[in-house]
């Protein structure tokens, strides 16, 4: 058997990849189009294993799609593949239209298809997990309840706003074609392979390199933090045991805000890699502009999942954060390879600085 993967050259992606391939004995396509925030390094590891095959590639590329799915004939589909960073979504939102929103609708019009094509057996086992976020819930007040399956869709940036457009769509396959769908809404995640544009691995790379730590606004904002391992044993659960046309909140009742986050990185910092001088990481923190309509708080309801699929994370904050600070420690050169041109060119676009 086989699974179809998409953006498994991303961030949570390749965590799942990894994790898949280290427990399981069934292959994986993963399809990538290599984005900005794609890096085949991240999959290096991998290299000569005969149950990974990568495929360079768009997820709204139907032509190829249909050939993936009639070649592979996979049991399931995990859609990762999105442009998943709400700032550059600010700045320009048509990549995150084009990809969460039309390469969505292409991969449902294959993936229908192709489910349409199956034996009886096959087509009532196929599963299509689609990956969304909190996100599309919008803001939560200081004392509201944590979002639970049943909250309202508000979505306030374009990035959370084109994710929620691709749920509705994966929810429409469903109730219209009977398309076996299963999604999850995951809070904000952290760990290893994290691209250094999102707070906690820009904070680590930034603190090392003696730069400015830039904290949004007052750094007051809260997220709902979950270590990428979690993430995934969730997707795992989901996919096994999910009920068709379900959606599974996923999260490890770990509120905090940002300015919380960020001196927890740099006390780390200061007892696993001090500096030279002697003062604290703290030193580097600086208030800058916050982010346009920025989100003050989300915070998931993550009992649905626990109950009905038995799922805990297995990290506390405190020993994930510890292990994501090890590993950016430990791999200095993947942290240089993904400071491309690239990313120098965003960072001096969004803090105005190099
Ligand atoms: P990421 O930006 O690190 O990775 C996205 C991957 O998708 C990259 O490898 C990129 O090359 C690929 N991709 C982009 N456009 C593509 C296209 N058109 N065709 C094929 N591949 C394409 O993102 P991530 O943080 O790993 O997030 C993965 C998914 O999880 C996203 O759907 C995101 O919305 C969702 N999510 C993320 C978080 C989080 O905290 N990072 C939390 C909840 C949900
Ligand atoms: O909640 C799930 C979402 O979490 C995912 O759907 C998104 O794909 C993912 O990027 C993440 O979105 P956030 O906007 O919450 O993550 P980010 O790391 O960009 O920011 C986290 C918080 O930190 C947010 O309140 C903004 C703030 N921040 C971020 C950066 C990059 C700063 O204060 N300074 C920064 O430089």
């Amino acid at each position: 058997m086989t699974l179809l993967v998409t953006g498994g050259a991303g961030f949570i992606g390749s965590n799942f990849v990894l994790d898949w391939l280290a427990a399981a004995d069934e292959a994986i396509v993963n399809l990538d189009k290599l984005t900005y925030a794609g890096n085949v390094h991240n999959l290096a590891s991998l290299q000569g294993n005969q149950r990974h095959i990568f495929v360079h590639g768009d997820i709204g590329d139907t032509a190829l799609l249909g050939a993936l799915l009639a070649k592979h004939r996979p049991r399931a589909v995990i859609n990762f593949a999105a442009e998943s960073h709400v700032d550059r979504s600010i700045l320009g939102p048509g990549a995150f239209i084009e990809t969460n929103i039309v390469g969505t609708f292409a991969l449902l019009e294959q993936i229908r298809a192709y489910w349409g094509s199956l034996a009886q057996g096959e087509k009532s086992k196929f599963r299509l997990l689609h990956v969304s976020t909190d996100e599309v819930y919008g803001s939560l007040g200081a004392q509201d309840s944590a979002f639970t399956e049943e909250h309202r869709y508000e979505p306030n940036s374009p990035y959370s706003a084109s994710k929620a457009a691709s749920d509705h769509l994966v929810r429409a396959y469903h109730h219209t074609y009977g398309l076996p769908v299963l999604t999850t809404h995951c809070s904000n995640n952290y760990g290893p392979l994290h691209f250094p544009e999102k707070l906690i691995p820009l904070m680590i790379v930034n603190a090392q390199a003696g730069k400015p730590l830039p904290v949004y606004g007052d750094g007051q904002q809260i997220r709902d933090w979950l270590y990428v391992k979690d993430h995934c044993s969730a997707i795992r659960a989901v996919l096994e045991r999910g009920q068709v046309g379900e959606t599974y909140n996923v999260g490890g009742w770990n509120e905090k805000p940002n300015l919380e986050i960020v001196h927890s990185v740099c006390d780390l910092l200061d007892e696993l890699k001090p500096r030279a001088d002697g003062v604290s990481y703290r030193q580097q923190i600086t208030y800058v502009t916050d982010r346009p309509g920025h989100d003050r708080r989300y915070a998931i309801d993550a009992s649905k999942i626990e109950r009905d699929l038995g799922w805990k994370p297995v990290e506390t904050f405190e020993t994930g954060i510890r292990k994501t600070v090890q590993w950016y420690l430990d791999h200095p050169d993947w942290v240089a390879q993904v400071q491309s041109g690239a990313y120098r060119e965003w960072v001096a676009t969004q803090y105005g600085q190099a």
